[in-house]
């Protein structure tokens, strides 16, 4: 499987994604500030199943502006994109393919909650090109679970694991929370421990962000759960770093770790280093040309404008040289193979290097172990 590298790809232009995005959920989340809708939240004026037509359309409509371009990923992300028919979702990568087109060997992947999934459309899925999956296991605890408001229980993830490489995935992901109220050390150990006993090829583990405006926040706020301090955080993070490690895990940006080149999440990838995309779907961002831009963000108004065969986007900005610089400090730094230094200040980098945080590999800054548990102060530094 070819590894994306920033720079041209075969057309002499950047590698370009697409992204569908799928704003449902079935239940949601307390901590979740994703711009996804319950059915009762969603209110008139979008369905789910009219979602993948108004999709299409929308395709449709940017089809023109990547012509000749073939798609070096696709990436099905919500919400929940399992909460649409499985037969939708292929549509919609059918269209992907027909209207645009994808590059042999493309990686497409959906994310899914471990308990929306059954063999049936995961089969359905992998026949209709799907070859990636990423599962939202978030713990493997029950109490941890039941604080972040989840629906699944452990032994939904195996399952779902297990259905999914029976249905042919090849590459499997999970994502882990951690710093979740309540969860002990020893609580995180089980869940790394768990999801390193499915032998996934790629895990995600984030720290839990408390996002204003959400349940989750307002708990906080009345002093009904205590997140956890820095410390406790930053022990989490040394621990998971060591047992993905002894398994075979290895790092490649500050929270993914992939078994292989051929593990990374090449969407994601495309992202940090400098590829464009099409973002599809209600608040979708896309990146084209050094102009990003972003759709209305609730699904009633993303799909009266399609109807209206008007475009959904709401706003966007052309990216000049200052923030281009910015946005590749902050992600190129966050990487495994570190961030270039041309352009940075020199007396900041010895610094950084004289403190231990960073090392220097050829022409590139790669963050230690500290300099990971302390990478937006080593972003600052570098951007000061
Ligand atoms: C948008 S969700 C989509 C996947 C799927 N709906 C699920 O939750 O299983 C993608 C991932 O974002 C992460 N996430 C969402 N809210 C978060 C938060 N407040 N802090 C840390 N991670 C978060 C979760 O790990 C989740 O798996
Ligand atoms: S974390 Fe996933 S399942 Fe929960 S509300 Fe957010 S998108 Fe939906």
């Amino acid at each position: 499987m070819k590894h994306i590298e920033s720079g041209p790809s075969e057309t002499g232009r950047p590698a370009l994604g697409v992204y569908v995005h799928v704003p449902f959920c079935s239940v949601r989340c307390g901590y979740c500030d994703f711009n996804t809708y319950t059915a009762d939240e969603l209110g008139e004026g979008a369905t789910r199943a009219s979602y993948a037509d108004t999709a299409i359309s929308e395709i449709t409509m940017l089809a023109g502006r990547v012509a000749g371009r073939p798609v070096e990923t696709v990436f099905f992300g919500g919400g929940t994109p399992t909460q649409l028919p499985a037969t939708d979702l292929v549509r919609l990568l059918r269209a992907v393919d027909d209207l645009i087109g994808l590059a042999p060997g493309a990686e497409v992947t959906t994310e899914a909650n471990p308990d929306s999934v059954d063999p049936e459309v995961l089969a359905t899925l992998r026949a209709g090109g799907f070859n990636r999956i990423s599962f939202g296991m978030q713990s493997a605890v029950p109490h941890v679970l039941a604080t972040l408001e989840r629906t699944h229980d452990p032994a939904n993830v195996e399952r779902a694991v297990r259905w999914a490489r029976e249905a042919g995935f090849d590459q499997v992901s999970v994502d882990l929370i951690y710093g979740t109220p309540g969860e002990s050390v020893e609580d995180w150990r089980t869940s790394v421990e768990h999801a390193l006993s499915l032998a996934p090829d790629h895990v995600s583990a984030y720290a839990l962000i408390v996002e204003q405006g959400t349940a989750f926040a307002r708990k906080v706020a009345r002093g009904e759960v205590v997140m956890p301090d820095d410390d406790e955080t930053a022990d989490k993070y040394v621990l998971a770093d060591e047992l993905f490690q002894d398994a075979g895990l290895r790092w490649y940006e500050l929270s993914n770790w992939a078994v292989d080149g051929a593990a990374r999440c090449r969407h994601n990838e495309l992202y940090w280093t400098g590829g464009e995309w099409l973002g599809i779907g209600p608040g979708a961002h896309s990146y084209l040309d050094r102009r990003r831009w972003w759709n209305v963000k609730h699904p009633a108004a993303y799909a009266q404008r399609l109807a209206a065969a008007a475009s959904p986007e709401a706003d966007g900005e052309d990216i000049d040289d200052a923030t281009a610089h910015v946005e590749r400090v902050m992600l190129e730094t966050r990487l495994r193979r570190g961030v270039r230094g041309v352009g940075l200040d020199s007396t900041a980098m010895e610094e950084l290097l004289r403190r231990g945080l960073v090392t220097r590999e050829r022409n590139r800054l790669v963050l230690t172990l500290r300099g990971r548990l302390l990478a937006d102060a080593v972003v600052r530094d570098l951007l000061a």
